[in-house]
């Protein structure tokens, strides 16, 4: 059993990934995370970030088991993980990382912006998760406060739409929804019902299997 999620940054896809893998006790991964650890691999070692075949090889040395959101999770690295994940060879030595672990027993969740479209095309539960901009950019601005940080909404605001261009807008696996996938707008939705309203997918999609 496989449960593709994606969807924009901060639209709530990955509390509620982890709830779905919790619940199930399936096998979670956070898809951006490997584009940020070959990121941060590549500013850690003062290589440029336009440099294809050297990014290709750093993404090879990714280790699935050694992702950890908290190092991770740096502004600078997010951005330059957009930057590499144009580049269709990084993506390609990433997805095969990814699709290996699709496979893992009893079942997985992946997330990310292309798990629906390229990585596991024939997941049968696909969740497009998304909200507007602005409430996007306010759940950012309210989690950086809420753990005693300083924001400037104006400026998240500005990334989230910036993230979005470039993430939409590449020309390998932009980010879109799978023809097939469950649209959840979070704008007005609490993630409690999103998480009820995949629950009954993937209820149904276990039946079936
Ligand atoms: O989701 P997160 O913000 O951690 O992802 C960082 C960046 O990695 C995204 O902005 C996107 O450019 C890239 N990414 C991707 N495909 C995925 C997951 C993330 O291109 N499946």
């Amino acid at each position: 059993m496989i449960i593709a999620i994606d969807g924009p940054a901060a639209a709530g896809k990955g509390t509620l990934s982890r709830r779905i893998a919790e619940t199930y006790g399936f096998h979670h991964l956070d898809t951006g995370l490997t584009y940020r650890a070959t990121a941060k691999a590549l500013l850690d070692a003062g290589q440029p970030l336009d440099n294809e075949s050297v990014a290709e090889e750093t993404a090879r040395t990714v280790e699935l088991a050694g992702l950890d959101r908290d190092i991770l999770s740096a502004h600078e690295i997010g951005e330059a993980a957009s930057k590499i994940a144009v580049m269709p060879s990084v993506r390609r030595a990433l997805v095969e990382a990814q699709r290996a672990f699709s496979t893992r027993e009893p079942g997985t969740v992946l997330d990310g912006r292309d798990i629906g479209t390229v990585v596991c095309p024939q997941a049968p539960v696909k969740l497009y998760v998304t909200a507007s901009p602005e409430v996007r950019a306010r759940r950012r601005f309210d989690e950086i406060i809420g753990k005693g940080g300083s924001a400037d909404f104006d400026a998240i605001f500005e990334d989230v739409k910036r993230r979005d261009e470039r993430d939409m807008g590449r020309a390998d696996s932009p980010l879109k929804p799978a023809a097939d996938a469950h649209l959840l707008d979070t704008s007005e939705m609490s993630i409690e019902a999103a998480f009820q309203a995949a629950k009954i997918l993937i209820d149904a999609a276990l039946k079936e299997a």
